[in-house]
């Protein structure tokens, strides 16, 4: 092969080249099923590994990085809040065990009224093979108007998944945070 195109074939295999992303946003409700899977390309213990429910009490999910708890691609979107379809239907919340360590704040899945992690579905470029993909950005905690991160943070040997409201200033060397990007994976092609 030329050193030329040696080049380029390094730089196009390292380079998002950016895929096609459509004019129309997509809708914020996915009737599902589908699975979460998680994009971090800076935080290997996370990458490419799924959101799994794990049953915590009181009918509760609480939500780990894979392989800990159970795996689900039955998970749906309801105006942006990510819904398990059971019964009673759980959902999405952001409302528990708050940090002023890193400004975070733990989300799980409750049948109960807290205030709910309301998401907003945009087109992403998968970072390894460029193909289209609807992730699941900014999370707002419930109608605070306060906008977010998803991100991820050790517990007890894993990892569960944490908003920091954005330009948040702190962080714990301790236990670091690292945002990731969620990835929907419709159950048909998961
Ligand atoms: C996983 O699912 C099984 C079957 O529903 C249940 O018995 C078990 O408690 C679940 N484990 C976790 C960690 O949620
Ligand atoms: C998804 O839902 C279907 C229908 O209720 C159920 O049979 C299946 O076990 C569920 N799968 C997972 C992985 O939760
Ligand atoms: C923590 O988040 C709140 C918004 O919920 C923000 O007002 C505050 O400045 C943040 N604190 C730090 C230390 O970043």
């Amino acid at each position: 092969m030329l050193p030329s195109v040696v080049a380029a074939v390094a730089f196009s295999a390292g380079v998002a080249l950016g895929c096609e992303i459509p004019a129309q946003a997509p809708s914020s409700n996915i009737p599902g099923g589908f699975a979460i899977q998680i994009q971090s390309p800076d935080f290997p213990a996370a990458d490419g590994h799924f959101m799994n429910t794990w049953l915590w009490g009181g009918g509760d999910f609480h939500l780990f990085v894979s392989p800990a708890g159970n795996a689900t691609n039955n998970f749906t979107l309801v105006d942006g809040v990510i819904t398990y379809p059971l019964d009673p239907i759980r959902r999405a919340v952001i409302n528990g065990e708050y940090e002023p360590k890193d400004n975070t704040t733990k989300m799980f899945m409750t049948e109960r009224g807290d205030p709910r992690g309301v998401f907003t579905v945009v087109y992403g470029c998968n970072p390894s093979d460029d193909s289209l993909q609807l992730e699941l950005a900014t999370p707002e905690q419930g109608t605070s108007g306060v906008q977010g991160n998803m991100g991820v943070r050790p517990f007890n040997g894993d990892l569960d998944f944490r908003w920091q409201p954005i330009g948040t200033t702190v962080s714990d060397p301790d236990r670091p945070w690292h945002k990731v990007t969620l990835v929907v994976r419709p159950a048909a092609s998961a």
